[in-house]
């Protein structure tokens, strides 16, 4: 059976003819005719893995479909120095918007922060140090890892088992992540030991000597659990040539032309993979989205990756995108907490103005403030029988029941603002902050402000349980920990209102006097409350004790110019734009992200040029 392989290196070879073909266009000269109206510039890494080749082939089709846009392509071949001159040229002939799939992430940073300042940068797969890009899209390879783990110990069941991990390149993002989590994943079980890790390169040959070698000696092994399909297949070969039939072999991309995991799984090679996007569409739909000047563009995106296998595999081969364009009239339901802060109120008002504009039929319900009578409202929706539900979880945890009861009443669910930790099968997507990073910029604004002084800290916290309050909380702790100077001597609950943060900051000042010289709420209604607090008491903000806060909301903004407040994280409420988006690409049949990530900004006095 091996023999009938047809492997993939006609298909690059002739793919690398059609795609060197684009890249002699000049672009300045492009731009000038046929309509064109925007340059897209693509520097790939390499061209020698299949799922880049498939990115490219995705970005290709995509771009098609517009026709005032060129794209040109650059292939790195896997040679980080000619990735920088590919980068260069690329904007160097004009190009409006770059899409970068990048080699090496540490070397690149410099070249992309550069390119960054004159041009917008979506960054595919591997994202660059720090945040000088615009747009990251790519896949959770983490979670790649730990359900890879999960399939690990499935195959294996309660006998003992010896593993081998097949990587891709050493010290890669993606190998140390999805490395990290199928390892996490494994660690309590007792029977299950990876024997061996081997570095494939991503390349199926690579890894058909390698694991040759390494089954000539240990004919013993269970399982191989490769990094992507590739390589798995060369594993397979590997144990096929030394007549070797019991290994289990799991594989990541899930691809669905011949010979790619889809493929594979189908015809029993592989026992699993995991599906990981390119990207490539999405990247082009921003990147429109960019060039059009339409909605906020995200900061990053988040796709989703399936479990494969034989009970399943026929419905990813006969996947067909019914992309539709039209839908009939959408009814979104949505459950909202009851607004605690002005920040919720510019979030209500933008998911009902992009559905006024969107023409969706909008039943907003508003709730207490608690987790019960939002699944109430939830529930309501589910009887009405709305097209999909979104709500912003009041707490992170308690909601398999409800969600289960949507999901099997056929509603999609699509969580918006805060996150839930149910399993991602339970809801299709989720929008909103990344509030760890929020924690952290916190705590390096306060670090560099205050530099080595000694800061006694007041922790003004959320509703207890709710994924911004976790979360803040621990992106905080976790920047300042290091630093003995700075002590969180007192942490209490303001729920997110101006009240609960006017009380908690009179409570302590009564009973501990001058204790404190920064306050630290989770959020700016409760930094603003503190503050009233604070000039009550006799002392003067900004100057007795410094207070920092997170959303960026108008009030805060006012606050820092008159000197009191010193600064305010950006958390961006206007989530209705993203939100509608999501809606209709499920109701047209799209795949959509797992996660839609805002990009936020830092407001304080010296940067107040972002007023
Ligand atoms: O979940 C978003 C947070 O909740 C905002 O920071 C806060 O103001 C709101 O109450």
């Amino acid at each position: 059976m091996i023999r009938n392989f047809k492997f993939r290196g006609i298909i690059i070879l002739s793919t690398l003819i059609v795609l060197s073909s684009v890249l002699i266009i000049n672009l300045t000269s492009e731009k000038k005719s046929d309509g064109v109206e925007y340059v897209i510039g693509m520097s790939q890494a390499n061209l020698y893995e299949p799922w880049r080749i498939s990115m490219n082939e995705e970005i290709m089709n995509e771009v098609k479909k517009y026709k005032n846009v060129k794209i040109i392509y650059k292939d790195a071949g896997g040679d980080t120095n000619k990735q920088k001159d590919d980068i260069n040229e690329l904007v160097n002939d004009g190009a409006d918007l770059l899409i970068v799939s990048i080699n090496d992430s540490e070397q690149l940073t410099p070249v992309v922060s550069k390119v960054y300042k004159s041009i917008p940068v979506i960054l595919l797969d591997r994202a660059v140090e720090g945040y000088d890009y615009t747009l990251y899209i790519g896949t959770d390879n983490n979670s790649i890892g730990r359900q890879a783990g999960h399939m690990v110990k499935g195959l294996v069941g309660s006998k003992q088992g010896k593993v081998i991990e097949v990587q891709g390149l050493l010290d890669s993002p993606p190998v140390i992540s999805r490395s990290e989590g199928f390892r996490e994943e494994l660690k309590g079980s007792k029977n299950i030991e990876i024997a061996r890790t081997v570095i494939g390169e991503w390349q199926r040959d690579e890894t058909e000597d390698k694991i040759t070698e390494v089954l000539k000696e240990d004919k013993d092994i269970d399982v191989i659990f490769a990094h992507n399909d590739y390589m798995a297949l060369g594993a397979y070969k590997a144990a096929y040539n030394l007549g070797i039939k019991n290994i289990k072999i799991i594989g990541v991309d899930g691809l669905p032309d011949e010979n790619g995991g889809l493929d594979l799984v189908s015809k029993g090679i592989l026992s699993g993979t995991f599906t990981c996007p390119t990207g490539g569409k999405e990247a082009v739909d921003y990147a429109m989205n960019i060039l059009n000047k339409k909605e906020a563009t995200p900061k990053r995106i988040i796709l989703r990756s399936d479990k494969v296998t034989i009970d399943n595999v026929s419905k990813y081969l006969n996947r067909k995108v019914t992309v539709s364009g039209k839908h009939k009239k959408i009814i979104l339901g949505y459950a909202q907490l009851k607004s605690e802060s002005s920040w919720r109120d510019e979030n209500e008002e933008s998911i009902k103005e992009a559905a006024k504009e969107a023409g969706v039929d909008l039943v907003f319900l508003e709730s207490g403030t608690n987790q019960e009578d939002q699944k109430k409202l939830i529930r309501e929706l589910i009887k009405m029988k709305v097209d999909i539900i979104s709500f912003s979880p009041f707490v992170e945890s308690g909601w398999d029941d409800v969600l289960k009861e949507a999901k099997n009443a056929g509603i999609p669910v699509v969580i918006t603002d805060r996150t839930v930790d149910s399993d991602d099968t339970n809801w299709v997507s989720s929008i909103g902050s990344d509030f760890l990073e929020e924690g952290k910029r916190v705590a390096r604004v306060l670090m560099e402000h205050c530099d080595k002084h000694k800061t006694n800290i007041l922790e003004i916290k959320g509703n207890t349980g709710s994924t911004p309050s976790i979360e803040r909380d621990q992106g905080f702790r976790e920047t300042i920990k290091n630093y003995s100077n700075y002590k969180i001597i007192k942490s209490d609950v303001g729920n997110f209102t101006y009240k609960g943060g006017k009380e908690v900051t009179e409570k302590f000042l009564r009973a501990n006097k001058n204790k404190i010289n920064v306050l630290y709420a989770q959020n700016d209604d409760m930094a603003l409350g503190a503050i009233e607090a604070i000039k009550e008491y006799g002392l003067i903000p900004g100057k007795d004790i410094i207070v920092l806060g997170i959303d960026g909301t108008q009030r805060a903004l006012d606050s820092i110019k008159m000197g009191q407040m010193y600064c305010t994280i950006g958390c961006n409420p206007i989530l209705g734009p993203q939100l509608i988006k999501t809606v209709e690409q499920i109701m047209t049949g799209n795949e959509v992200p797992l996660k839609i990530i805002s990009s936020e900004d830092i407001f304080a006095k010296d940067n107040s040029g972002k007023f």
